[in-house]
């Protein structure tokens, strides 16, 4: 079992929790994700890393309640404890002194973008970042992440706070970038793939396709990247931004779209 010793919340339906699991802290690098499972009917669901204290032996995620399994692990409290926590799975972001980069993150993953920002500030980058959210009351980790930043932006989708939309990334990327990337909404890593495009700026983008096994067996995590089939638990989840078919991912992450707003019909609460 792994015990939760910290709860926050950090914006509606936004929680932060940091719990005990020695063997994934001591693993865990930026851009990993564990799979979970709550209790032994619970569903294997996957979240991005968002920190990890190797000495405390603690992991830190940060998760939107968005469903059944989201918001059953939103009711827990500190000294409850999950069934099964896995991890550290996939690939951990490529850390390097790449000179200029741009790191761009959406909603509940700006905590996943601030353990990315950590290591690549160490790595000596300068970063340009931005932060994105639905509105003001969505914007998470501002003030951390602005410690790790040469230049911030925030930006909301409705205007609440900083800059409308992501459009005005078109006029920061007229300064040169040696590197990008991205996480969050698909929909928010699709466009600032297809803007850093046509400045030829690498691009790296973090997918979160539906995902069951996390080991490559079931397929369910499949993408298509350039004109390979790739499964993202194994071979991701950071893929080449302009090589991604975004068009299939986004129509296989709603597949299950009616079965989830059953199960979260027809759920009680526990
Ligand atoms: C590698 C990876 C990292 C992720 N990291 C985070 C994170 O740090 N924070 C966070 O809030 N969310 C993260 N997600 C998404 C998270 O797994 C889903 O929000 C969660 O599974 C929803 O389950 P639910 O029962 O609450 O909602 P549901 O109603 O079952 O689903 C809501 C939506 O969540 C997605 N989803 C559902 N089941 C899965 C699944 N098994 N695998 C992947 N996506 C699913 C689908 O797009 C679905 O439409 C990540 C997903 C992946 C693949
Ligand atoms: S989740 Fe099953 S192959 Fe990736």
């Amino acid at each position: 079992m792994y015990g939760i010793v910290r709860k926050e919340q950090l914006a509606p339906n936004t929680k932060l929790f940091e719990i005990t699991a020695p063997a994934v802290a001591a693993k865990s690098k930026p851009g990993q994700f564990v799979i979970l499972r709550i209790h032994e009917k619970g569903e294997r669901f996957p979240i991005t890393i968002a920190d990890a204290d190797p000495e405390k032996g603690t992991v830190t995620i940060i998760f939107a309640e968005v469903g059944k399994s989201s918001t059953q692990l939103g009711k827990l409290e500190v000294d409850d404890a999950i069934l099964n926590f896995s991890g550290p799975l996939g690939n951990a972001t490529k850390i390097e002194k790449f000179g200029e980069i741009l790191c761009v993150g959406g909603g509940v993953m700006a905590g996943a973008l601030l353990y990315q920002m950590k290591a690549l500030k160490k790595a000596g980058n300068k970063i340009t970042a931005i932060i994105g959210a639905r509105n003001k009351e969505h914007l998470i980790l501002i003030e951390e992440i602005r410690k790790f930043s040469d230049e911030l932006y925030v930006a909301t989708d409705d205007g609440s706070e900083g800059k409308e939309g992501i459009y005005f990334l078109k006029d920061i990327l007229e300064k040169k970038f040696d590197q990008a990337i991205t996480i969050g909404p698909t929909s928010m890593q699709m466009i600032v793939s297809e803007m850093t495009r046509p400045y030829g700026i690498p691009t790296t983008v973090n997918l979160f396709p539906i995902m069951v096994d996390g080991t490559g067996m079931c397929g369910a995590c499949r993408v298509t990247v350039g004109d390979e089939t790739r499964f993202a638990c194994v071979h991701g989840p950071e893929f080449d931004g302009h090589k991604v078919n975004y068009d299939e991912l986004i129509s296989r992450m709603r597949f299950y779209n009616p079965n989830e707003k059953i199960a979260m019909l027809l759920f009680d609460g526990v």
